[in-house]
C-alpha cells in the first residue's frame, strides 16, 4: 500500500482515529532508504494531520515542518526531530529510523549503505564539555578496565565512582571519559553537582535544564515541571550515543532523574557518598593507591628530577605521611615545586612535625576538603565521628566503639554504618573499623574545635 493509497483510504474514514490496518503497517508504511521529507510526510499522513496540525502538536513553526518535508531545509535541530518523532507517536524502530536519518546515517536495518538521496544533515551541535584531561594520569589500572568494559545491551550502562574526600574520583572519571569519548559521537557532557564544594547542591530540576540546553534544546521549549523535563531528556538523548559524567552527586535522589534510558548513552557519576538506591548500576569503590603506585603519582606530579633525588625509604615514608591519598600526594608535590630549595628529605621532616599544616596549599588542603564532608553528617553523626576519631584504637570494634560513645552496641553499629557510607571511616574486615590517617586526624582537630574531650 502506498502512502498517498493510505492517507486517502484513512482520510475517507473520516476520523483522525487510526486503524488497525494502519498499526499493522506501520514499520512499512514509508520507503527504507527515504530523505528525511519523505519520512516525515509518510508520518504525518499515516497519523493523518495536516502540516499545521504537526506543528501545533510539537510546538513547531508550520514553516519549519513545511521545509522539512520539502527538504529546503537541511539542517534540522535535534531537538525539532525529537519533538516530531514524539507528535507522530512514532516507535524506537522509526524514531531511530528518522534520528538516523536527519543526521545522514543509515537507519537501522538499512545494512551499511549511506542514505544518499538527498537527504537533509541534521545541524546537531555536538557538546564536549569535557573538562581537560589529568595530564599526569597514574595507575587505576583495574578501575578503568571495569568503566571501559561496562555496556549493557537494553538500557544505559550506568557506573558509579565513590570514595574519600581527595581519592581521585573525578580524575578517574574524566581520564575514563576521555577515552571512553570515541565510542560517544552525539556528544560528551559534564556536570558539577556540588555535592561537596561548598556551593548549594544542584537541584535535579536545574541540572536537567543544563543537560538540556547543551543537547540543544531552547531554553523556551524547557518544561517548568521536573518530571516533564527529565521524560523530554530522556526522548532527547534515547536516539543519541551520549557520554554524561556527573561529578559529585550528593545522593542517588539527586541523579536518579537524570539517568538516561536509551542504551546508546554511558553514565559515569562520581560522590563521595555510596549512592545506594539506584537501579541497575555499577560501583566502584575508589580507595587510596597502592605504594608503589602512590610513589609513581607523586614523582610525576613533583617532577622526576626533584623526586628522583630521594632514596626509595624517603618517598616511601613521604607518601605514607600523606596517607597516599592522591589529593595530599598533589599538595605535597605542589609544596617541593614551589619550594626550589627543598628536598623530598626536608618535605619528609616537615611532614612529620605538622603534617595538617604542611597539607595546605592556597585554597587546596586536606582539611578544608575533610571539612566539606563533616559539615554535611548530622549532628548525631559529627558527635559519633569526634568521639570515635580521638578515643579508639587504631582498629576497632563494635564493643570498643558503643563503650566510647557511650551507647548500645545497636546504635553504634547503625552510626558506624552511616559514616561509612560517606567514607569517614573503613571497614577492613566485618564489623572492624578504622580510620584513615588524615581523617583521624581531622577528627582530632574539629574534636579541640568543638571541646568534646
Ligand atoms: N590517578 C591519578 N593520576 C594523577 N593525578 C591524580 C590521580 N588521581 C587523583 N589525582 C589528582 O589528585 C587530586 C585529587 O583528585 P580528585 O579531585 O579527582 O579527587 P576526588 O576524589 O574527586 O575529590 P573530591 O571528593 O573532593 O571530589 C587532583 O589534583 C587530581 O588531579
Ligand atoms: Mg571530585
Amino acid at each position: 500500500m502506498s502512502i498517498d493509497h493510505e492517507h486517502q483510504t484513512h482520510n475517507t474514514g473520516g476520523g483522525l482515529r487510526r486503524s488497525r490496518a494502519v498499526t499493522v503497517e506501520r514499520a512499512s508504511a514509508v520507503p527504507r532508504l527515504a530523505t528525511l521529507g519523505t519520512l516525515l510526510r509518510g508520518w504525518r499522513e499515516r497519523a493523518m494531520l495536516t502540516q499545521e496540525q504537526l506543528a501545533e502538536r510539537a510546538d513547531l513553526n508550520v514553516r519549519t515542518v513545511r521545509r522539512l518535508e520539502s527538504s529546503e531545509l537541511q539542517q534540522p535541530r535535534a531537538t525539532s526531530i525529537v519533538l516530531l518523532a514524539q507528535a507522530l507517536g512514532l516507535d524506537g524502530e522509526e524514531r531511530a529510523m528518522l534520528a538516523a536519518t536527519a543526521r545522514g546515517l543509515p537507519g537501522p536495518g538499512e545494512g551499511r549503505e549511506p542514505v544518499t538521496t538527498g537527504s537533509p544533515r541534521a545541524a546537531i551541535s555536538v557538546p564536549r564539555q569535557l573538562p581537560a584531561d589529568v595530564a599526569a594520569f597514574v595507575g587505576r589500572g583495574r578501575e578503568l578496565t571495569a568503566l571501559e568494559r561496562h555496556e549493557h545491551p537494553n538500557t544505559a550502562a550506568v557506573t558509579t565512582i565513590d570514595g574519600m574526600a581527595g581519592v581521585g574520583k573525578t580524575a578517574l572519571a574524566v581520564h575514563a571519559a576521555h577515552r571512553l569519548a570515541p565510542r560517544f559521537p552525539d556528544g560528551q557532557l559534564f556536570l558539577n553537582l556540588h555535592g561537596h564544594t561548598g556551593a548549594v547542591p544542584v537541584e535535579p530540576g536545574d541540572a536537567l535544564a543544563r543537560l538540556l540546553l547543551a543537547l540543544d534544546v531552547p531554553d523556551r521549549r524547557i518544561p517548568c515541571d521536573v518530571e516533564d523535563r527529565a521524560a523530554l531528556y530522556r526522548g532527547v538523548v534515547a536516539d543519541r550515543r551520549v557520554l554524561i559524567v556527573l561529578d559529585d552527586a550528593s545522593d542517588a535522589d539527586q541523579v536518579r532523574p537524570l539517568l538516561p534510558a536509551g542504551p546508546g548513552c554511558r553514565l559515569i557519576v562520581t560522590g563521595r557518598r555510596r549512592l545506594i538506591g539506584l537501579d541497575d548500576t555499577r560501583a566502584l569503590s575508589l580507595d587510596v593507591p597502592p605504594p608503589a603506585e602512590a610513589i609513581a603519582l607523586f614523582t610525576r606530579m613533583a617532577g622526576p628530577e626533584r623526586a628522583g633525588e630521594a632514596t626509595a625509604d624517603v618517598l616511601t615514608e613521604t607518601v605514607e605521611r600523606c596517607g597516599r591519598l592522591p589529593l595530599a600526594l598533589r599538595i605535597a608535590a605542589v609544596r617541593l615545586q614551589t619550594r626550589p630549595a627543598w628536598s623530598v628529605r626536608h618535605l619528609l621532616d616537615r611532614l612529620r612535625d605538622d603534617r595538617t599544616a604542611e597539607l595546605a596549599a592556597g585554597r587546596h588542603s586536606v582539611t578544608a576538603a575533610l571539612d566539606l564532608s563533616y559539615r554535611r553528617l548530622p549532628g548525631e553523626l559529627r558527635r559519633a565521628y569526634r568521639l570515635l576519631g580521638v578515643r579508639a584504637g587504631a582498629e576497632f570494634g563494635l564493643d570498643e566503639a558503643a563503650a566510647v560513645q557511650d551507647t548500645t552496641v545497636a546504635r553504634a553499629r547503625r552510626l558506624l554504618d552511616q559514616l561509612l557510607d560517606v567514607h569517614l571511616v573503613q571497614e577492613p574486615a566485618p564489623s572492624r573499623y578504622r580510620f584513615h590517617d588524615l581523617v583521624r586526624d581531622h577528627a582530632a582537630g574539629v574534636t579541640v574545635a568543638a571541646g568534646d574531650c
